[in-house]
């Protein structure tokens, strides 16, 4: 692939600033992260609910769906989920500048990727929040057969099994889906937000 060249950066004339204030809240990203199974998805889709029924305009970017179409030419190795996870970390931006909360529930299984979203992003609109739930229990629930389908072979390169899934140094926030219910860990997402003052 190659590299653009001979290219400007245009300035909107509209700012992130006055977005946000039209839009009367804050812009941000919540970063989920966690195994598959782990309750990514659902976690971030109640969230997404109760922020959208405070008036707070967001947007859910799913590791399934964005490769249906956004990111359709890449598959698991590791060089390709780092690209996936660098485009979502790109496309995020974009909402955050929109004066949107995006939600993203990736596996985004390594530290350094997760770090180099931080950094495109900045530290004051970036929320790691790490779905923690352990590998036995993902697999009990494999809600998509994947798990079993990885045990016996038929998916190579699966996360937790033949893929790593490094656990994150320095999330903002954990919440453990197999000890508390989503209701609890939506709560405990609201709070912390209240507590940044994202909300
Ligand atoms: S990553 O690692 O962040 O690039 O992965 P992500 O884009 O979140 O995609 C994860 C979903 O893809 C399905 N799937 C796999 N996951 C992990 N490893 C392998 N090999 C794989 N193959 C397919 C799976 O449904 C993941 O969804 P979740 O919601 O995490 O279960």
């Amino acid at each position: 692939m190659g590299e653009s060249t001979n290219i400007v950066w245009h300035n909107s004339n509209v700012t992130k600033e006055e977005r946000r204030e039209k839009n009367q809240h804050h812009s941000f990203v919540l970063w989920f992260t966690g195994l598959s199974g782990s309750g990514k998805s659902t976690v971030a889709n109640a969230v997404a609910r109760a922020l959208f029924d405070q008036g707070i305009g967001n947007y859910v970017l799913d590791g399934d769906n964005i490769r249906f179409g956004l990111n359709k030419n890449l598959g698991f190795s590791d060089d390709d989920r780092k690209e996936n996870i660098r485009r979502i970390g790109e496309v995020a931006k974009l909402f955050v500048d929109s004066g949107q909360a995006v939600l993203t529930a990736f596996i985004s299984p390594f530290q350094e990727d997760r770090d180099q979203v931080r950094t495109i992003l900045g530290e004051d609109e970036f929320v790691e929040i790490f779905v923690k739930c352990p590998l036995d229990e993902c697999e009990k629930r494999d809600p998509k057969g994947l798990y079993k389908k990885a045990r016996s072979g038929e998916i190579k390169q699966f996360t937790g099994i033949d893929s790593p899934y490094e656990a994150p140094n320095r999330a903002e926030l954990v919440v453990e889906t197999d000890k508390h219910d989503i209701e609890e860990c939506v709560q405990l997402v609201l709070d912390y937000l209240k507590e940044r003052r994202f909300i």
